[in-house]
């Protein structure tokens, strides 16, 4: 690596060719029956944060070579089967500003295309002869599917807090983050108090950006790709949500958990209350929350080596603080 500072949007920008060639060579690899699937959720846009991660956590303990590209396919590989299949549990029928997989292909195709692509991210992490490494994906897998469960198993419901709400997203996006990270740690064969200060990282930065992902939940959909209120059709109980029903007098706090129980707020009402939610900063609010993670994970970066790439790491917390999309 050059010896100037790199910025993270750089970086986005002169590494996307390789982590797409990377991609490509994956999807080869893909059974021929789900292989469009796989080119349609891996090769079409994403921000690729999980395999820079990746990149940027083996470079800055030392090791950088042309496997690191086939390694850092591996973390986007589970986030794209996990998007896949998460879009079918949530019926959603917009990702990345336009139709789901599931949406595009049927929904048995779709998911048997995510199972494939879970699998091939499991063969991929085993060329590199670490078992920590396997463990590593599969711990990630595990908690991310359980996360995801944690959250079916509260749909609908108002009579959760806070702490079981970081409980779901630690599991449905903190885990893979950590993963991602972890993967570039162990590929550079760090010490392990390096290896989880840079897990650390990663979990404390997937739950603050998925916390930031739930307060974007009522931004403008032409930006963000993904349907505005869908956390309000699809009952889930986030922060911004959360403050919402909280400031409803009890009759209208009543109102409001039938329908979210049941999942029918007509678009007029999810309109009205992403509406209300924006005037009254409750989305902004949920940000804040996420600043408290985002703190935890620059703490972890004392441990870390100095040079270019922390740097990097120091400009993921930001971009994810401020992120519009
Ligand atoms: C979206 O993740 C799903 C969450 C975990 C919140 P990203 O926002 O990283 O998705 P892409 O890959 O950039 O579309
Ligand atoms: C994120 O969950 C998906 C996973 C972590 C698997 P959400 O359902 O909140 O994310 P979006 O809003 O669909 O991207
Ligand atoms: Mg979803
Ligand atoms: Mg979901």
């Amino acid at each position: 690596m050059q010896e100037q500072e790199l910025s993270l949007i750089r970086l986005f920008e002169e590494e996307r060719p390789r982590v797409h060639c990377a991609l490509e060579r994956a999807v080869e690899l893909l059974p021929a029956p789900v292989r469009e699937i796989g080119a349609y959720v891996l090769l079409a846009g994403g921000k690729r944060l999980r395999p820079l991660l990746t990149l940027t956590a083996s470079r800055l303990l030392g090791r950088d070579d042309p496997g690191l590209y086939r390694l850092c396919a591996v973390p986007e590989m589970i986030h794209a089967a996990s998007l896949l299949h998460d879009d079918i549990l949530d019926e959603a029928d917009t990702r990345r500003g336009r139709p789901s997989a599931h949406t595009r292909f049927g929904l048995r195709p779709a998911l048997l295309a995510g199972d494939a692509m879970l699998a091939l991210a499991d063969c991929e992490v085993t060329v590199f002869g670490k078992t920590e490494m396997v463990e590593c994906v599969s711990d990630a897998m595990m908690r991310t599917v359980a996360g995801e469960a944690h959250e079916i198993a509260l749909q609908g419901s108002c009579s959760h807090g806070e702490a079981e709400y970081v409980e779901v997203v630690t599991g449905k996006t903190g885990w893979l983050l950590r993963a991602s990270c972890r993967l570039g740690a162990l590929y550079a064969g760090a010490d392990p108090r390096r290896v989880e200060a840079l897990s650390d990282f990663g979990l404390y930065a997937g739950i603050a950006f998925q916390m930031v992902d739930d307060a974007l939940d009522f931004a403008d959909a032409a930006v963000t790709g993904k349907p505005c209120g869908g956390d309000l059709r699809e009952g889930k109980f986030t922060p911004p949500i959360m403050r919402y029903a909280g400031e409803l007098d009890e009759a209208g706090r009543a109102a409001f958990g039938e329908k979210f129980a049941s999942g029918s707020f007509s678009d007029e009402e999810i309109g009205r209350i992403a509406a209300d939610i924006r005037e009254r900063g409750h989305d902004a609010a949920a940000r804040s929350l996420a600043d408290e993670y985002l703190h935890r994970a620059e703490a972890c970066l004392a441990l870390l080596p100095e040079g270019p790439e922390l740097n990097v790491l120091r400009e993921v917390i930001p971009f994810i603080r401020d992120r519009e999309k």
